[in-house]
């Protein structure tokens, strides 16, 4: 199973779909308030795994009912919401998936076809149970759900072994031992123009504004890019850092995420000032 995986993560071939495949969603889904409601900015929590949850759960419920027979009308609910959130719930991913890398998107086209695949059979299945042939429609809605369970097993691995849309910054505060820790002089900061420095081996951003400074994991939640290498945007009035990666962009204040692909927000320490000192602590 392992080399199996490993083996399509470097299918380079696979690249002559995906390639073009991510230029026309990147381009399809051009406004960017819909990409980052897709992403879950707005919720501050990554929007495909909690739409790909309902509907898998509804599959799920409906594989159950069908074990136990005589339960044909919530089955066809359950079919019916697993289908109804399919198409969602696969723009939502497909959206997380432009933005990923090479390898990623192999493991992440055979994701995504699979589960099409499922949904065909579901659709299938429902379309059978509405015309009364409950036999039928379970044989498809069982190979629906086996397939699903492999798309499945497959975003597992994107996530768990490839770090697909994970927060890669939440890693980083375990590296931060408990207590204060020196960051900067205050008289040495810029108004209004973020800083990188270091605590520990763990890099972080500094930004004063009047005599508020925060202080933000520097390493991007997304993908790890450099923050501090970053442009300071405006959005909507507040100072905010754009990620030179894949442009996931953080209010400098609080680390809130105002733009995707990022669906978290950037962690910020607690701070204080003792003799003109800036200290940083975990949140
Ligand atoms: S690493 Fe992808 S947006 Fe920052």
């Amino acid at each position: 199973m392992k080399q199996l995986l490993t083996r399509l993560e470097q299918a380079s071939g696979l690249d002559r779909i995906s390639d073009p495949l991510q230029k026309a969603l990147q381009s399809a889904l051009k406004p960017r308030m819909l990409r980052d409601a897709l992403h879950g900015v707005q919720v501050g929590h990554p929007l495909h795994p909690a739409l790909a949850s309902f509907t898998l759960g509804s599959m799920t419920s409906a594989a159950i009912l069908d074990v136990l027979r005589g339960q044909e009308f919530p089955a066809t609910l359950m079919v019916g919401g697993a289908v109804a959130s399919a198409p969602i719930t696969v723009l939502a991913g497909a959206n997380d998936w432009a933005e990923l890398d090479a390898e990623q998107r192999r493991v992440g086209l055979v994701h995504m076809l699979v589960n099409a695949a499922s949904v065909g059979f579901y659709t299938a299945s429902l379309l059978l149970r509405l015309r009364g042939d409950h036999a039928r429609g379970r044989l498809l809605g069982f190979a629906g759900f086996c397939l699903v369970n492999v798309g499945a097993f497959l975003g597992g691995h994107l996530a768990y072994k490839q770090g697909a849309q994970v927060n890669q910054a939440a890693t980083q505060l375990h590296r931060i031992s408990d207590g204060w820790h020196p960051v900067a002089d205050i008289s040495a900061l810029p108004h209004g123009m973020p800083v990188s420095r270091s605590i520990g081996e763990v890099p972080v951003l500094v930004y004063r504004d009047g005599d508020r400074v925060s202080v933000l994991l520097e390493r991007c939640g997304h993908e790890t890019g450099p923050l501090g290498e970053g442009r300071v945007v405006d959005v909507d009035g507040d100072a905010c850092v754009e990620c030179p990666w894949h442009g996931s962009t953080f209010r400098l204040a609080d680390g809130l995420v105002m733009h995707g692909p990022a669906g978290s927000d950037q962690p910020v320490l607690r701070t204080r000032v003792v003799n003109d000192v800036v200290e940083a602590n975990l949140p």
